[in-house]
């Protein structure tokens, strides 16, 4: 993928899921990586470990690639702060932010608590923002930079019983088409993807078949998607080749924003 070779990139929940394939893949283009993780600092060195010798298999001597762990929690703001100081610093600067960190929490929407519905809010929308604050700002100083999103299909599809998800997915799409909008002068490119139902932790029932076959018969195209594919998205709408894309968000859903119930058109 043109671009991404060399770049300095930041993945914020990186130490599983579609953070983690993200990681994987842009390493593997190259580019120099920050793996953030909240929790998890054994997974996220297993990433590390995963990108290293991914380079030796691949026949490129590990250490041409700079990678560091970098813990933070998100909805903190003196955290990201010290995230960014501290990834800056040890990659030399920064030229793409992927903005992954993310959780859901089910309930009925009425009984769900308050502190549930504020953790989705501020991991998900309001640390994606603290991020894309402070990497703007950085941007802004050396020529440009690109940040992309990871959303869902719930920035547009409603859920019922995930009301404080598909908010912080609706408020990450008007951030980024407004941070896009604002910024558009400057070099900086702003986009989301927005993944349908994937296998990665965040979602359980990919260890049960009967709910994943349940799941999966909603889909028009009959699959689950992979975090690999996210990943390939997520690299594309960072690199040259998406150079004159901003504001979007692409769907990467096997068509689950189709109106999947029309598959089989009724008569009538
Ligand atoms: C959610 C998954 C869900 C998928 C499709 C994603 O944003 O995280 O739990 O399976 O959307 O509904």
């Amino acid at each position: 993928m043109r671009g991404l070779k060399g770049k300095n990139v930041l993945v914020t929940g990186a130490s599983s899921g579609i953070g983690r394939a993200i990681a994987i893949h842009f390493a593997a283009a190259g580019a120099h990586v920050a793996v953030n993780y909240r929790s998890s600092p054994k997974e996220a060195a297993e990433v590390i470990h995963e990108i290293r010798s991914n380079c030796e298999k691949a026949g490129i001597p590990a250490d041409d690639l700079k990678n560091m762990t970098v813990q933070a929690d998100v909805s903190k703001e003196e955290d990201v702060d010290s995230m960014f100081e501290q990834v800056i610093a040890t990659l030399g600067g920064l030229d793409i932010l992927i903005n992954n960190a993310g959780l859901q929490i089910q309930g009925a929407s009425h009984e769900i608590p308050i502190s549930d519905f504020d953790k989705m809010i501020d991991i998900n929308m309001r640390g994606a923002y603290l991020c894309a604050r402070k990497a703007i700002t950085h941007f802004l100083d050396h020529g440009g930079g690109v940040i992309v999103n990871d959303s869902s299909v719930h920035e547009l599809i409603p859920r019922p019983r995930y009301v404080g998800y598909t908010m912080s997915k609706a408020g990450m799409q008007a951030m980024t088409r407004t941070l896009a909008l604002e910024y558009a002068r400057d070099n900086i490119r702003i986009n989301s993807f927005a993944p349908g139902a994937t296998l990665t932790p965040i979602n359980p029932w990919k260890d049960d078949p009967e709910k994943k076959a349940d799941i999966e018969s909603h889909i028009p195209m009959g699959r689950s998607g992979t975090p690999e594919e996210m990943a390939a998205v997520a690299a594309f709408l960072a690199s040259d080749e998406a150079a004159y894309i901003t504001g979007q968000t692409l769907f990467v859903d096997g068509g689950l924003t189709l109106y999947p119930s029309f598959r089989t058109p009724w008569t009538g």
